[in-house]
């Protein structure tokens, strides 16, 4: 008797523990699908869909990060839909969200040959910058709500559930409970949402005030009240020309 299950993964035949992913099967034969929810660290809830493969016999696609891989199972990963379907989740992230700094998904557009502009009908989601703690400023307009934020300070890691999803629909955003600020929450700021957020969205404060212009020396004389006050100047500042 084997503990192993068998199945291919464009056209090559592969070997996987019981429970393994798609995503993993494909991984252990050099395949790679991309992902952009899924974390290592993270549980896997299939948010974002970029990961879907063809399962023969499946009508839908399957999305590789959270579908298990079965006996005799014949998964294709890199299809005319598979693609079309990427190309165009990488083309409406891209016209409602601030990509510039989220260099894994600019990689991804270019080998899905996104065109950026298809939808330019589409509302960019542009939330004032959040800045209500002395760690990390909290730039929502950079957001694709991968949920990996809310996973780390929940049940993933630091058990705080500090933030999640509010509001409904397109205004759907991180937040706290009742808006309330960071400080204000059960925030331990042991800074995990900021080391598995994969566009920027949320940023060490000192990251912040070097792009904005000031040096290390700089940034190391102000005190804590000046630093407050020097990134809300930078985020005031850098929303004014945006509005020009
Ligand atoms: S802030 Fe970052 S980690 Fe959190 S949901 Fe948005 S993109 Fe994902
Ligand atoms: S990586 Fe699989 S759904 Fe996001």
């Amino acid at each position: 008797m084997t503990d192993k299950i068998t199945l291919t993964i464009d056209e090559q035949t592969v070997a996987v523990a019981p429970g393994t992913t798609i995503l993993k099967a494909a991984g252990q034969i050099g395949i790679e699908i991309p992902t952009i929810c899924f974390h290592d660290y993270c549980t896997s809830y299939g948010v974002c869909r970029i990961c879907v493969v063809e399962v023969e016999g499946s009508r839908t696609l399957v999305p590789a990060c959270i579908g298990k891989a079965s006996e005799g199972m014949k998964v294709h990963t890199r299809t005319k839909r598979v693609e079309t379907s990427r190309r165009t989740i990488l083309e409406m992230l891209a016209s409602s969200v601030d990509l510039s700094e989220a260099p894994g998904i600019q990689e991804y557009m270019t080998d899905y040959q996104a065109n950026t502009q298809r939808f330019p009908e589409a509302r960019e989601r542009k939330p004032s910058v959040l800045d209500d703690n002395s760690l990390f400023i909290r730039d929502y307009a950079k957001c694709i709500l991968c949920w990996r934020c809310v996973q780390v300070c929940a049940d993933d890691a630091q058990y705080a559930y500090a933030i999640n999803f509010s509001k409904r629909g397109y205004e759907t955003q991180i937040g706290t409970f009742f808006e309330k600020s960071l400080p204000a929450t059960t925030c331990v700021f042991c800074g995990q949402c900021i080391g598995v957020c994969p566009t920027n969205a949320l940023k060490p404060k000192r990251e912040y005030l070097l792009q904005n212009g000031l040096s290390e020396d700089e940034i190391m004389k102000l005190t804590r009240s000046q630093r407050k006050r020097r990134t809300r100047r930078q985020i005031s500042s850098a929303e004014q020309s945006e509005e020009e």
